[in-house]
Order: structure tokens, then C-alpha cells, then sequence
């Protein structure tokens, strides 16, 4: 297997530090439509794997607060706050019906600054390309989802990209550290700033100054344009990419595209006090309550999930299992060309893990 398939992502901060045999507490968001099946199959695979880990189960149906607006409700935010530490399924954002995004606004309560999106070929599953292995890190408060948008006459409404210093510097920060820590060669900053010369132009500027406090790794520039054609073309020029949210929203799923879709990438949102590890997909409402759903990207979410609480070793066997019973081909789920149901999958990796 070559070396940087089994190169892992470790998130872990020392404020996670703990005894692994000591049981965790962990926030679930179960979230809609697929949702609460894959979360289910990701605890029945834990419970196999002996993982110490217990789930709190929190409902993130946005409920009216005294002021009339509509918000997360306490008790999920409490138990957040309490856990510092959550895995949460796809969430439904209904479309222009006034509603603020539910995922969003989880990401502001707990200032979840930086999105971790590892995309990497897996052994056993062919896609088009064989030596993908990049990790787009995506500033996650701000930008073009600020949400600060306004009608100024009739049919002229103005959406605001608000680029700060304090959050592009945390971001670009936090990509360095990465990939030192990780032991990764290069840190790509994507941007626009021939275009958005003062927004992206500050988000650049923050780029070059934590690159100098990083001299051992690699830094370059690129347009958002020429990465997008330099990814399809030859994604082995990456290695790990920053860049602002709604950039790094659009091209962490072409990453995914790259490795066999979204049914396969884990995500981990890190804030400074706690972070939210979440599947990229969302709802697939086409396939809800039909058993057909792929669990791994919640499941790999799950495994990023351990190594930042420092239970790896619990991680590494289940991220083995599920890669094993991919390669094997025998349950693989529609989205990867199979016929195998969600259960049939689980029930597979649990017995690998048991
Ligand atoms: N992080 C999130 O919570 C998140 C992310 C994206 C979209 N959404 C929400 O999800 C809803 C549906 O969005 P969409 O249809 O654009 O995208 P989607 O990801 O739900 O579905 C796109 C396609 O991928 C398939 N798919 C997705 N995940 C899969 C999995 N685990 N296994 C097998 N197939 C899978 C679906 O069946 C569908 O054909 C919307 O309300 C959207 O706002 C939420």
C-alpha cells in the first residue's frame, strides 16, 4: 500500500488529552433524512469495536427563543459546550425560505474557525485517479457566508464577503500547523485577490505571514481558477490547500469527486475550544429510510473524531475494517456501484472490529 494511504489525520489538541480507557462523552447530532440511519451505524460499529466512547443524542431542530427568533435549542448547545467534542449527520437547509442555515449557525455558536476536509485514493476502490492525497483546510466563520445580505432597491440585493484579519490569521495558522505537525510538504493558498484585491488580498497577506513562521514547509500562491485545472489535471501537485469558505466549500467536494464522491470524505470542523466532525454529503433525500445509504464519511468522521480525543488505536482498526470491506467488494452500497444495504455494510465492518 503506498505510504500516504495510511498516513493519518491527527487533530488532536493537548486540551483532549485523556486515558483512553476512560469513557468520553461525545455529542450526536443524528441530523434528517439519512442521517439518523448512518449515525446509527456508526454506534453499532463502536459498540463492536469496544470504543469508549458514550453518545449524548441531541435534536438540533431550530426552536423560537424569547426574542422570536428561531435558534438551536439550549440543550444541544449545553451539551456541546459540556462534550467539546461532536460527530453530527447531513442537515437539511431548506432553500430562500428565510431560514438561516442550521449548520452555519452550529459552526458560529461554537466558533468552529477551520474545516478539515482529507481527500485521499482509496486501495480497492478505482476511481480515475490513483494518488490523491490533499487536505483542504477551509476558513469556516466568515466570507461569502456571513450571511449579511440586503435588498437595496427593489431587484438589487447585496450580499457581503466579509474577510477579517483575526479569522483569515487563525485560519492560515492553523493550515501551517497541520501540515507540520502532520508531517505534509506544502501549504497551497487558494485565492482571488487579482479580483477581490482588499478581501482575498488580506486573506493572501495573513497566508504570507503565518508562512513565515513555517519555514520547513513549502508555501505557494495559486488562483482559485488554475487550482481547479492543475487539481483534475495532476492532483498529486497538492498537498494541503487553505483558502476562504465558500472557495473551500466548492473545491473540498471536487476534492471528494477526485477520490469516489461524497459517500467517502470526513470532515472535522476545529474550533478553539472543542470541534464538530461531520460527513461532507447531505440529507440524500432520494435514498432516506431505504436502508441504501453509504455510512463511511460518517464513519471516517468518526475515526478523525478518536484521533483528536487520542483514542486512535480505536480508529485505526475501524477505519481498516471499513477500508477492507470496500477493497473486498462483496457489500459495497449503490453510490459505489454495489448492491449491499447500509446494515448489510455495518454488520460487515462489525464483525472485523469485534
Ligand atoms: N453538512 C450538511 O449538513 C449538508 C451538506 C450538504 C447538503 N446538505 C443538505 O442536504 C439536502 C440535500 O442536498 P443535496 O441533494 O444537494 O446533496 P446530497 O449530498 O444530500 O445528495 C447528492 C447525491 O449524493 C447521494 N449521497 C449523498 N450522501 C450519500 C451517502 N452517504 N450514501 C449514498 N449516497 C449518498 C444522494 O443520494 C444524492 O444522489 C439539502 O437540504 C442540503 O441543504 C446538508
Amino acid at each position: 500500500m503506498a505510504n500516504h494511504l495510511l498516513r493519518k489525520i491527527n487533530l488532536s489538541l493537548p486540551l483532549c488529552r485523556r486515558y483512553s480507557t476512560e469513557v468520553r462523552k461525545a455529542t450526536l447530532i443524528p441530523g434528517d433524512g439519512i442521517g439518523p440511519e448512518i449515525s446509527a451505524a456508526v454506534q453499532k460499529i463502536f459498540e463492536a469495536a469496544h470504543v469508549p466512547i458514550e453518545w449524548e443524542s441531541v435534536d438540533v431542530t431550530p426552536v423560537r427563543g424569547p426574542d422570536g427568533k428561531f435558534g438551536i435549542p439550549q440543550s444541544a448547545i449545553d451539551s456541546m459546550n459540556k462534550n467539546k467534542v461532536g460527530l453530527k449527520g447531513p442537515l437539511m437547509t431548506p432553500v430562500g425560505k428565510g431560514h438561516r442555515s442550521l449548520n452555519l449557525a452550529l459552526r458560529k455558536e461554537f466558533n468552529l474557525y477551520a474545516n478539515v476536509r482529507p481527500c485521499r485514493s482509496l486501495e480497492g476502490y478505482p476511481t480515475l485517479y490513483t494518488d490523491v492525497d490533499v487536505v483542504t483546510v477551509r476558513e469556516n466563520t466568515e466570507g461569502e457566508y456571513s450571511g449579511i445580505e440586503h435588498e437595496i432597491v427593489d431587484g438589487v440585493v447585496q450580499s457581503i464577503k466579509l474577510i477579517t484579519e483575526d479569522a483569515s490569521k487563525r485560519v492560515a495558522e492553523f493550515a501551517f500547523e497541520f501540515a507540520k505537525k502532520e508531517g505534509r510538504e506544502k501549504v497551497t493558498a487558494v485565492h482571488k485577490a487579482n479580483i477581490m484585491r482588499m478581501s482575498d488580498g488580506l486573506f493572501l497577506r495573513c497566508c504570507r505571514e503565518a508562512a513565515e513562521k513555517y519555514p520547513e514547509v513549502k508555501f505557494e500562491e495559486k488562483y482559485l481558477d488554475t487550482v481547479c485545472l492543475n487539481m483534475v489535471q495532476d492532483p498529486s501537485r497538492f498537498d494541503v490547500l487553505v483558502m476562504p469558505n465558500l472557495y473551500g466549500d466548492i473545491l473540498s467536494d471536487m476534492c471528494a469527486g477526485l477520490v469516489g464522491g461524497l459517500g467517502l470524505t470526513p470532515s472535522g470542523n476545529i474550533g478553539i475550544n472543542g470541534a464538530l466532525f461531520e460527513s461532507v454529503h447531505g440529507t440524500a433525500p432520494d435514498i432516506a429510510g431505504k436502508d441504501a445509504a453509504n455510512p463511511t464519511a460518517l464513519l471516517l468522521s468518526a475515526v478523525m473524531m478518536l484521533r483528536y480525543l487520542e483514542l486512535g488505536s480505536y480508529g485505526d482498526k475501524i477505519e481498516k475494517a471499513c477500508f477492507e470491506v470496500i477493497k473486498e467488494g462483496k457489500f459495497r452500497t449503490g453510490d459505489l456501484g454495489g448492491k449491499a444495504k447500509c446494515s448489510e455494510f455495518t454488520n460487515a465492518i462489525c464483525e472485523k472490529v469485534a
